[in-house]
């Protein structure tokens, strides 16, 4: 199980980032598995890079890292003591990371063990915009919420701009426990997928928003022309109704790429709560009845207003749905909701 917090994130805070760790053995067979996790949809690839055979810095690094690259990149150099493939030295390893960083790694991961000797030899030479994970592996068990907690404390102390840390779950209460932690660290709080990775570690997503913000951009993409270089979000008023774990998922999706922000909601204090986290602004049901600041918004429904069986009801009337340009429901059942 895994779990990562950022303090000082390049994506947005509380963004959930899913990530294709890549284990090729040469450079080139490594570069063409970028592209195809780009293309699946990967927001972030992890570069193992002591599983490159004969793996040589100075010569795997560059072109590896060479721009334009479809993604951005981690780089991990995982010795041996830690599950990893390097059996040597610190020093070579701390070189060969520091280059990762000068060559424009977006992200470099240094163990928790080592992470104090690894800042003393990086002496401030780290790029501003090359960020740090600090991570912990525990492939036995997975510790007290407590001992966790702690962990996440010291982990920040050694100067970490991301923690990580990734357990091994026995029994479900593992699980429960690694979500408490994520609850904890995360603006997000809220998790909807659990994927077993082959190596038998659970980790936790959200891919509410992934779904839903794709699902908008086509409708807007059938619409009208788009640039194809700037989201099809960007700037554009977007009012999520709902404050509650979907509403959450989607408001962040639309703020990642770009959106101004509403949040409704029958509680008002919910609607300003989430609000305030995401940097949006807040509205009452009533207010949103008659709003209308510009022409081309753009609706989330993300509460179960119409869900089966009150498929009568609609969260927003007719008149004021006349307000947008584009309407999504996050209702499952049916399919076609009165509201759409
Ligand atoms: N399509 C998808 O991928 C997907 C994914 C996840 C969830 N969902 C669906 O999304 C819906 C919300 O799930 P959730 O996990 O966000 O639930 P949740 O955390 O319980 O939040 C429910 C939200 O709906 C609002 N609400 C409930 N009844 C209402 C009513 N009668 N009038 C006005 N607002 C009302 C609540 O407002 P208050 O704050 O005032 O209580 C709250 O904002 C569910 O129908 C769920 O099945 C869909």
């Amino acid at each position: 199980m895994a779990a990562a917090a950022a303090s000082a994130p390049a994506a947005p805070r509380g963004t959930t980032l899913v990530c294709a760790s890549l284990t090729a053995r040469s450079p080139q067979e490594m570069a063409a598995e970028v592209a195809a996790a780009a293309a699946l949809g990967a927001d972030v690839v992890e570069l193992q890079v002591g599983c490159l055979e004969g793996f040589q810095p100075r010569r795997d690094l560059p072109v590896l890292l060479a721009q334009p690259r479809p993604l951005p990149v981690i780089v991990t150099y995982r010795p041996k003591w830690e599950g990893g493939q390097y059996d040597g030295e610190d020093q070579p390893r701390f070189e060969a990371l520091l280059l990762a960083m000068e060559l424009g790694a977006e992200y470099v991961d240094i163990e928790f063990k080592v992470a104090d000797k690894f800042m003393n030899f990086l002496s401030g030479r780290k790029p501003e915009t090359c960020k740090l994970i600090v991570s912990f592996h525990n492939y036995d068990y997975t510790p007290s919420v407590e001992e966790l907690l702690s962990l996440v404390d010291q982990i920040q102390a050694t100067g970490a701009d991301i923690v990580k840390i990734a357990t091994t779950a026995t029994e479900i209460d593992d699980v429960s426990r690694m979500f408490q932690v994520l609850v904890h660290c995360k603006d997000i709080g809220a998790i909807n997928t659990i994927v077993r990775r082959p190596d038998g570690k659970l980790v936790g997503y959200n891919t509410d928003y992934v779904g839903a913000i794709a699902a908008i951009e086509d409708a807007i993409r059938a619409s009208q022309p788009a640039d194809p270089t700037t989201s099809l979000l960007a700037r554009r008023l977007f009012v999520v109704i709902g404050a509650g774990g979907a509403a959450k998922a989607v408001a962040y999706g639309a703020k990642e790429k770009g959106a101004r922000v509403v949040i409704a909601n029958r509680t008002f204090v919910r609607a300003q709560h989430l609000a305030t986290l995401i940097g949006g602004t807040a509205l009452t049901l009533s207010e949103l009845e008659n709003y209308h600041p510009e022409e081309g918004m753009i609706l989330a429904n993300a509460t179960s207003v119409g869900m089966y069986p009150n498929v009568n009801e609609s969260p927003l009337s007719k008149k004021a749905l006349r307000n947008y340009s584009v309407v999504f429901d996050v209702v499952f059942i049916p399919k076609e909701t009165r509201l759409l």
